[in-house]
């Protein structure tokens, strides 16, 4: 039997730090929705042999113990007893290391089509639990769509979000690594955004009021390493982007745009700056 998981990249329509944890963690409070860039992530099962075999089209995919579809086969395996072994291939789409949970989305992709292959019967809550275990964002990853997302990652409450926009993402060449971005964060000069509003903003697709409180407390701290970042930016406001912001600890940029041929137009204006552009839409 073979089972494919879609493994959608995310984006934070808003993001505050709270403080720091006695763990090292930040205590965030975030708005996070899924695009239709995906990866996939198919499991099979190999009879005899009690391995994990990863393989992956990208190059860029570490096929070794850090990978996180890894640790979700090794995590599932080990918690109930499983002593088949499983080939998982991922079809890699999403960008690595560009603040999209591409990584954690895989996780969370591998944890929904084991708990099918291994007919585990878990539910979605119970998956996000285990998934706290491999990243901060694979419990929101489980359960995708747009939520509001507290404590280090794993308190996820889906919210309603009826207007559905057009999504530019623009990735510059580098990646970023994510605790070096929060190595650098400053609390006493964090800018916070408005989450309250933004959720409000959001359910009642109020687009206005949205594009007001697009917020991300990191833009700031990974701008200052990668000035790149606002350079982006401008260029995106400057083809008429009606919003625009840093994704999770970057580098990826997105754009909003409510109209698909704006959008379009955006998209391709952006090309000649940018490598990996990419028009999605939310889900
Ligand atoms: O949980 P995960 O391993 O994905 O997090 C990567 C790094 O991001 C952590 O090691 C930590 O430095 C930082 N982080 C944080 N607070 C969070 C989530 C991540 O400081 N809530």
């Amino acid at each position: 039997m073979e089972i494919t998981e879609k493994a959608p990249a995310k984006i934070n329509l808003g993001l505050d730090i709270l403080g720091k944890r006695d763990d090292g963690y930040h205590e965030l409070d975030m708005i996070m929705a899924s695009v239709d860039l995906a990866d996939r992530i198919t499991v099979r099962e190999i009879a005899d042999k009690d391995v994990i075999r990863l393989q992956s089209n990208s190059s860029f995919v570490p096929l070794n113990k850090k990978n996180h579809a890894y640790k979700a086969a090794v995590l599932l395996k080990r918690t109930f007893h499983i002593t088949t072994g499983v080939d998982i291939y991922i079809d890699k789409k999403t960008p690595i290391s560009a603040g999209l949970a591409g990584g954690s989305s895989d996780a969370a992709a591998t944890l929904r089509a084991l708990n099918k292959l291994w007919q585990l019967k878990l539910t979605l809550p119970e998956l996000a639990k285990l998934g706290e275990q491999i990243g901060s964002d694979v419990p929101y990853c489980v359960y995708g769509e747009t939520a509001r997302v507290t404590g280090r990652g794993e308190h996820v409450r889906p919210i309603e979000n009826h207007k559905k926009f057009w999504v530019i993402l623009v990735k510059p060449e580098f990646g970023v690594s994510t605790p070096d971005i929060f190595r650098r964060v400053n609390l006493a000069q964090i800018k916070h955004p408005d989450v309250d509003a933004l959720e409000h903003a959001v359910v009642n697709s109020n687009f206005d009021v949205l594009l007001e409180n697009l917020g991300n407390a990191l833009e700031a701290v990974t701008t200052e390493k990668y000035p790149f970042i606002s350079k982006i930016k401008q260029r995106l406001l400057d083809s008429g982007a009606d919003g625009v912001l840093m994704s999770g600890s970057g580098p990826t940029v997105f754009a909003l745009c409510q109209q698909e041929k704006k959008a379009q137009r955006i998209c391709d204006s952006i090309k000649g700056f940018c490598d990996e552009v990419y028009l999605v839409r939310m889900l």
